[in-house]
């Protein structure tokens, strides 16, 4: 896809990856993703904001030849992961007067990640500026969103943010603009799910900086560029906040039919409380999915057989995901069947242990559950029913 003018001498310069399905060997990317790379052509300075995928040099190469670009000045690194920076190497080939411009920990990720030479790269520091002649660029620290070094470059007069991952999305399409958040609501919680949710207190402080400069677009590096971007802000704000809604995320998984059946039961007195449930069966759940519920949900539950003396695979992998992503649920529950020993809320509750929200004790049976395993089972929904409402009105 050919380069896009973004206002006067402000051009997308980057790559659409329709074809991508995962990301970081992790992240499903269904819809593809973008990368986004910005060309600004001042009037004494030319700079590019990010490069791509090293996949797709080629294109950001292209690009800048459309552009009639034959010489860069400056090229800027808000992130060093290859995604953003893996093009640099080859850019530098082809326009060997630029200079790499970025933090000091940017740069030593660069010259590690990349083996881009230190001589070829100068530093800058918090807030400082960069006179392009008609244009400025002012560089805004933005660390753990999501790597140490990460930063955002701000183009001051017309009041454009680049944004690096933050406010991004894994979202291929020849629209590179978004006027309306609900056309990409999916892709975009899914990036916060999967991406930024596990630095909430990182994303509550940058929100603030956003607040005092009050970009009039904000241009990330995955997925479209927002032109209102009041709205994407504030589902920043929303999911950052300590705010939780009254839902649960239930995961499960069963081999023959035992948890299934209290999985089921406990829908069931969920929906009846009044709470939504999120039901994830793990051997068929789409891993985007599960994050994205995580986002929100009061409470999370697991269940699961054990097996050989533990937790099943595919729910220790569940509960993996969930310490890394920290979900900002206040309470963990579980529930399950055995046939000689229950072993796996040891397990499970290790895998949880760094997670700050308050465990309730689980529900087990031995074999298939029997009638006072389902009456167990209504009372936990009850209570878990009960501390969705002390949550405070607020949260709902
Ligand atoms: C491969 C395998 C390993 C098992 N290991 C254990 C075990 O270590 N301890 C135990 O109490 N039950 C064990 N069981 C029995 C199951 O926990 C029991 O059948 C349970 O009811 C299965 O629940 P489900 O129907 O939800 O899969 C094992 C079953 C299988 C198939």
């Amino acid at each position: 896809m050919n380069s896009k003018e973004i206002i006067e001498n402000v051009f997308w310069v980057g790559a659409q990856d329709f074809k991508r399905r995962l990301f970081d060997s992790l992240v499903p990317t269904p819809d593809g993703t973008s990368y986004n790379a910005y060309l600004i052509k001042g009037s004494q300075k030319t700079v590019l904001i990010d490069t791509v995928d090293p996949t797709m040099s080629e294109v950001l190469l292209q690009n800048l030849v459309s552009l009639n670009i034959t010489k860069i000045d400056f090229i800027i690194s808000n992130h060093a992961e290859q995604d953003h920076s893996g093009s640099i190497p080859f850019l530098l080939r082809q326009y060997p007067e630029a200079k790499v411009v970025t933090n000091e920990k940017c740069k030593d990720q660069l010259t590690h990640l990349l083996n881009i030479n230190p001589e070829k790269i100068i530093t800058i520091k918090d807030n400082e500026t960069l006179d392009l002649g008609n244009f400025t660029l002012r560089f805004i620290f933005a660390p753990w969103v999501h790597w140490p070094e990460t930063m955002f470059t701000y183009l001051q007069e017309p009041n454009i943010l680049f944004s690096c991952d933050f406010l991004g999305s894994h979202f291929a399409s020849t629209d590179i603009f978004s006027k309306d958040l609900d056309e990409i609501l999916p892709q975009f919680k899914l990036y916060y799910a999967e991406i930024m949710m596990p630095y909430r207190a990182q994303i509550k402080s940058h929100l603030q900086k956003l607040d005092t400069i009050k970009p009039a677009i904000i241009a990330p590096s995955h997925g479209p560029i927002h032109l209102l971007p009041s709205r994407p802000i504030s589902a920043y704000k929303q999911w950052a906040s300590d705010n939780v809604k009254n839902e649960t995320v239930l995961m499960y998984v069963s081999m023959h039919g035992s948890t299934e059946k209290m999985a089921n039961h406990l829908l069931s007195e969920l929906t009846r409380q009044g709470i939504k449930v999120h039901l994830f069966e793990l051997s068929s759940t789409d891993i985007g999915k599960l994050a994205s519920a995580l986002v929100d949900a009061g409470s999370l539950i697991f269940g699961g057989p054990t097996v050989v003396n533990g937790l099943h695979p595919l729910l220790a992998y569940a509960a993996y995901l969930v310490s890394m992503l920290k979900p900002k649920a206040r309470l963990i529950t579980m529930f399950g069947s055995y046939g000689w020993a229950q072993k796996m809320q040891e397990q499970l509750l290790n895998i949880l242990s760094s997670t700050k929200a308050e465990v309730i004790p689980g529900v087990f049976c031995k074999g298939c559950p029997n009638n006072e395993s389902m009456q167990a089972l209504s009372n936990l929904a009850t209570e878990i029913s009960h501390r969705h409402k002390s949550f405070g009105q607020e949260s709902f």
